[in-house]
């Protein structure tokens, strides 16, 4: 059966992209079901409606990143009217509190545009490049009251070359976004991630 996946974006939506492109052609075994924005104007939701993608504006209520009280009741309302599985966070710029994160309990990703745990929080990319690291990376993790901090799914390691601007540090990282995040989601579909000692097992699972 389909993996049903709810989407939870704020801006451009590439990764979203991604997750639709190798959905609908099948190289995973998920569904996008739902899309939800934070952002009336994100891009995302456009990507989402022109493929058919039920995709809505939640109002979070607050201008803090954060999402508690009503609006967080009313993100987990639709995300179970639509009988959602797996919640993805893709450019979502905001924290999810501990109710929703206990009402999906290790079916919430998230993906960050460097190699955590180093550089969590904003501008990962630029935080990479001031501190002269010869390579960085994205991260694909489970989400957890710890922000940024879950346990790792996936990741992948791009170099970051002297003439280097945040732009084109930042493309080159997210192009290995849009490989590892469906990849992610299959492994999750396919029921290849355990979590033990609060770190991720991948394989098959066996008994
Ligand atoms: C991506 O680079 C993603 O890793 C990052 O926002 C961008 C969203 O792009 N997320 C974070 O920084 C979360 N901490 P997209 O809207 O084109 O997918």
């Amino acid at each position: 059966m389909l993996c049903r996946v709810g989407v939870l974006v704020s801006g451009r939506g590439t990764n979203l992209q991604s997750i639709i492109d190798k959905s609908i052609s099948g190289e995973i075994d998920a569904e996008v079901v739902v899309v939800i924005s934070d952002n009336p104007k994100a891009q995302a939701l456009n990507r989402a409606r022109k493929v058919g993608i039920k995709a809505l504006y939640l109002d979070p209520a607050t201008e803090k990143p954060i999402l508690v009280g009503g609006a967080e009741d009313k993100y987990l309302q639709v995300l179970k009217e639509n009988q959602v599985d797996l919640v993805c966070l893709a450019g979502f710029m905001r924290v999810l509190k501990e109710k929703f994160i206990s009402e999906y309990k290790w079916r919430i990703m998230n993906i960050h545009p460097a190699l955590l745990p180093s550089f969590k929080g904003l501008h990962a990319q630029r935080q990479a490049l001031n501190s002269g690291e010869r390579f960085s990376g994205a991260t694909v993790h489970f989400v957890t009251e710890d922000v940024d901090g879950g346990p790792i799914i996936l990741q992948a390691v791009v170099p970051i070359y002297q003439d280097d601007t945040e732009e084109s540090l930042s493309q080159r990282i997210l192009k290995e976004e849009h490989r590892i995040y469906p990849e992610c989601i299959n492994l999750l579909a396919k029921g290849k991630i355990q979590i033990k000692d609060n770190k991720v097992i991948i394989g098959e699972i066996n008994g």
